[in-house]
């Protein structure tokens, strides 16, 4: 099918009916691999930011899903803004005595150690995108300064009289849910419509597991001196990577791949046995984090409303389990040794949990 295509103000062109492969290519020119249809919807909406206007995008999801890839992709997809700079801001870091000289500049002067104007980061991605990462822990305090800042399209350097007109497409990313923080009083309803114009939800990668073999198949390849070049991804692989209900980031993916690469002797294909050398050598902080961000999204589950405690853990627990089993392989003794409980327990945990048994 061809596309219709149309130009827009800027003289940039509208890909209106970009078929599915040709838009997971493009946006693969950008740097955001995907191999998932459920993302097509989203990279639709994208791509419509990025080349229709400037709308205030807000993109949501875990950490390590590829937020900030997706936000740079928007940008270089803008004809209009792609030359120029594209800015983060690390929300979760801006000091709250500092704030507003990081972000707005300041005059020489306007405070002891103020030996000279500087810009501030808003007037640094001038014509450009300023990519506010982690909104949801921008301080409290600073929250009405941003929406001033967003609504008047101007912003006042600390020490200066005078108001500087900004230019700039604002993409922010939230590594949780910005809505039920609103409702806890722990984000401002104003500033969160004024981002919410476009809002772009990235699911986890355990979510969109077609995107396990495009994804690997990258990393190998932009890691490809660790190792020879690879040319596929063994589907048992695959198999095992979309039984585990714990991988929903993409940055840990692309670790693990390099592990695999370095660790890696022979062949030209990923396959289980090079996955789960890798893991025997992973870092224990890795591990640790592994599990909070598991625990996060448990928490994440309960405090949506969506079950209560109990059923929460009881679901994890069965998750694990049916992990356990779906390694090609294995037995009920064999599952029972490595979670280090009885095959007897093992039995009732499964009958507890719903789960019909699949293995010997
Ligand atoms: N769709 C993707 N295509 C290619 N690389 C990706 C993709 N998503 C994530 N990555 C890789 O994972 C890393 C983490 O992604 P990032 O965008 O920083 O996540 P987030 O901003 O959500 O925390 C990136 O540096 C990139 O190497
Ligand atoms: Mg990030």
């Amino acid at each position: 099918m061809r596309s219709r295509t149309s130009s827009c103000a800027d003289g940039g062109i509208v890909r209106e009916d970009l078929t599915g492969s040709d838009l997971r290519k493009v946006f693969e020119q950008h740097g955001f691999v995907t191999g998932s249809d459920c993302l097509l919807p989203l990279l639709r909406r994208a791509i419509k930011a990025a080349e229709v206007s400037d709308v205030t995008t807000l993109i949501e999801g875990e950490t390590g899903t590829g937020k900030q890839v997706l936000a740079q992709a928007i940008h270089s997809l803008d004809g209009k803004r792609k030359n120029n700079a594209f800015v983060t801001v690390h929300c979760s870091t801006v000091s709250e005595s500092l704030a507003e000289s990081e972000l707005f500049g300041h005059q020489r002067g306007a405070f002891s150690g103020a030996f000279a104007n500087r810009r501030g980061l808003f007037q640094a991605a001038r014509n450009g995108t300023l990519f506010l990462d982690d909104v949801n822990d921008l301080p409290l305090v600073l929250q009405p300064k941003l929406l001033d800042v967003l609504q008047r399209g101007t912003v006042r350097p600390v020490g200066s009289d005078f108001e500087v007109p900004i230019d700039v497409r604002i993409i922010a990313a939230a590594n949780r849910p910005l809505e039920p923080l609103v409702k806890e009083g722990r984000f401002r309803q104003d500033l969160y419509h004024r981002l919410n114009v476009v809002r772009l939800e990235l699911p986890p990668l355990r979510e969109r597991p077609a995107d396990f073999a495009s994804l690997m198949l990258t990393f190998a390849c932009r890691h490809a001196g660790l190792y020879r070049p690879i040319l596929s991804v063994d589907p048992e692989l695959l198999r095992f990577l979309e039984s585990q209900p714990i991988l929903g980031n993409v940055r840990e993916l692309e670790n693990a791949v390099q592990r695999m690469l370095f660790l890696k002797t022979e062949g030209a294909s990923l396959t289980l046995e090079d996955w789960t050398r890798q893991v025997s050598t992973e870092a224990p902080g890795e591990k640790i984090d592994l599990m909070a961000q598991t625990a996060n999204a448990v928490w994440r589950t309960i405090s949506n409303g969506e079950c209560g405690y109990g059923q929460a853990l009881q679901e994890l627990e069965k998750r694990v389990l049916e992990a356990a089993m779906s390694v090609p392989g294995s037995t009920r003794r064999k599952v029972a040794k490595q979670l280090h409980i009885s095959e007897r327990a093992l039995y009732y945990k499964m009958r507890a949990c719903g789960i019909a048994s699949r293995i010997r």
